[in-house]
């Protein structure tokens, strides 16, 4: 499967969410990445469900929902209300991951469960034949702009592995500091969804940028 490319919208510029959205729409992106933080899970606040809804009309990608926020198994029919393709939640968040994963899928969206930088990939043992995504954080989440944490790429790699050794199709995500240079290796390591907020956001122009990333 070719790499799919999701922009983080938290590097956008807010004063103009709409021209950002179609910015969007007339690029290759494939999806468009939304990070929601409560500043209790991580240490910063984003944006919430208001934004959601008010962006839904004019977004022709498909939404991919990332929740930093403790229990974000209270969410679910508010993520499902507010359009979204993807839910992913954190591990780390999650005390009834099993029945997490469940709802998200019952609620019709695909099911992605999210890891620290800190927490090891054997800790999806007994989960991930249920899940559709597992995101890697390349960075601490709570902000955008960081430095790209290096062993993520050997971690992708040791994912990818696990996938195929148990005959999985789980899709591979990655998120925080990637630029083309670590873009290139997290795909060749077996990343298959790449999430890109400052890299995108802040270039000249970020539908060239985009269309570079998806040639990689
Ligand atoms: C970090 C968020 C990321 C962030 C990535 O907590 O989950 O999605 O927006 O931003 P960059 O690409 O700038 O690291
Ligand atoms: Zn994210």
């Amino acid at each position: 499967m070719k790499h799919k490319i999701s922009p983080s919208l938290l590097s956008a510029d807010f004063l103009h969410l709409q021209q950002e959205i179609e910015l969007i729409n007339d690029s290759e992106a494939d999806w468009l990445h939304l990070d929601i933080m409560d500043g209790v899970f991580v240490p910063n606040i984003s944006f919430g469900f208001p934004i959601l809804e008010a962006i839904r009309p004019v977004l022709k990608k498909p939404m991919d929902v990332h929740l930093m926020v403790a229990d974000p198994g209270k969410f679910i029919s508010k993520v499902a209300e507010a359009g979204a393709h993807v839910m992913t939640v954190h591990y780390e968040a999650s005390t009834h991951l099993h029945r997490t994963i469940a709802a998200i899928k019952g609620a019709g969206m695909m099911a992605g469960v999210a890891l620290n930088p800190h927490t090891p990939i054997s800790m999806l043992e007994d989960i991930i034949h249920d899940v559709d995504i597992v995101l890697l954080m390349s960075v601490n989440p709570g902000f955008g702009g960081q430095h790209f944490i290096e062993h993520s790429v050997e971690k992708t790699a040791r994912l990818k592995d696990m996938i195929t050794c148990k005959g999985l199709h789980t899709l591979i995500e990655l998120d925080g500091g990637v630029n083309m240079e670590t873009a290139g290796r997290l795909i060749t390591a077996g990343a298959d969804i790449l999430v890109t907020g400052s890299f995108v956001f802040k270039s000249p122009i970020p539908q060239q940028t985009i269309k570079h990333l998806k040639a990689l």
